[in-house]
């Protein structure tokens, strides 16, 4: 059976609001726990418990009669005492603040420093899944976030290209993340104490030199006739280094009257493929 009655830590974060507004438009009755009081930016339909978070009988009393506890604060290391206090409280399941990279099944990224906080709760949850379940929710990048980081594309600057060759990668919007969060909560038992995974897109790394050897070969295979080949030269004149493909500091903008997108514009242009 779906539970209904849940609790959220860390909801006015970037995506704890993500997860707030997916539950309460699918109906669930969320309890949001604050040390601030501030839940600006939430739906109204929440009710809101101001707990001290270094006190366990503060997040107990705010915790009891939920069935389930979702953690998204960026302290990962202070999660323990959150489960323990679910524990107490009676809460059936956790899901705690992981929303990013493969740790449930990779150990490359496992021993990352960054994610000994994130490691450390793992190992706690699995230790006390006897009186807590827990489902750890892996969903790579938010597609969205990264792309306002200028990481996956950025109009105004230069764009990172954080790739190797040949590697593929999951992302996920931060709503479709909410929804995870919701479906998690929808399927009890078929989540249960195990790692779930999503994504909204998967991009992929292209090796550019492979490209080329391939157009041309497509190029002498049709006698000469650029029709397959076409798009792949095309990307090549774009993409590969030598072409001579970036002209940020000497071009006609000016002379010619082509002005450079506001940020805002540039929200404006990337929100219209969402
Ligand atoms: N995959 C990705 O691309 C990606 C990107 C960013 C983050 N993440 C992950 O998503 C999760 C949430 O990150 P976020 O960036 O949304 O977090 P955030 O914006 O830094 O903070 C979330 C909220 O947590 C509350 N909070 C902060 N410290 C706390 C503490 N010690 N105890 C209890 N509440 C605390 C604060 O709200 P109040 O005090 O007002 O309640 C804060 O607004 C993290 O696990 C992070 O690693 C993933």
């Amino acid at each position: 059976m779906a539970f209904k009655k849940v609790a959220i830590a860390g909801a006015t974060g970037n995506l704890g609001p993500h997860i707030v507004n997916e539950l309460v438009n699918q109906g669930f009755e969320v309890t949001v726990l604050t040390a601030s009081g501030n839940t600006s930016g939430l739906p109204s339909a929440i009710k809101v418990a101001k707990v001290d978070f270094s006190s366990q009988d503060s997040l107990v009393s705010a915790l009891r009669g939920q069935e389930a506890f979702i953690s998204a604060i960026p302290k990962h290391e202070d999660q323990p005492a959150l489960i323990d206090a679910a524990i107490a409280a009676g809460v059936q399941r956790f899901i705690p603040s992981e929303f990013g990279s493969n740790i449930v099944g990779n150990e490359n990224v496992r021993a990352l420093p960054v994610f000994a906080g994130k490691v450390k709760t793992q190992e706690y949850l699995r230790a006390k899944q006897d009186q807590i379940s827990y489902t750890l929710l892996t969903n790579g990048l938010f597609l969205d976030w990264g792309i306002g980081l200028g990481w996956l594309i950025n109009l105004k600057g230069k764009t990172q290209i954080l790739d190797d060759a040949n590697s593929v990668h999951s992302f996920t919007l931060l709503s479709d993340v909410g929804k995870a969060v919701a479906g998690i909560l929808n399927h009890p038992e078929e989540t249960k104490n195990r790692g779930v995974y999503v994504q909204t897109a998967e991009t992929e790394s292209v090796d550019l030199a492979q490209v080329e050897k391939n157009a041309y070969a497509e190029l002498s295979k049709e006698n000469g006739d650029i029709g397959s080949a076409m798009l792949d030269f095309v990307k090549i004149s774009i993409f590969k280094d030598g072409y001579g493909n970036l002209w940020n500091e000497k071009n006609d903008n000016e002379l010619l009257g082509v002005k450079g997108l506001s940020e805002a514009e540039i929200g404006d242009l990337i929100a219209k493929y969402f």
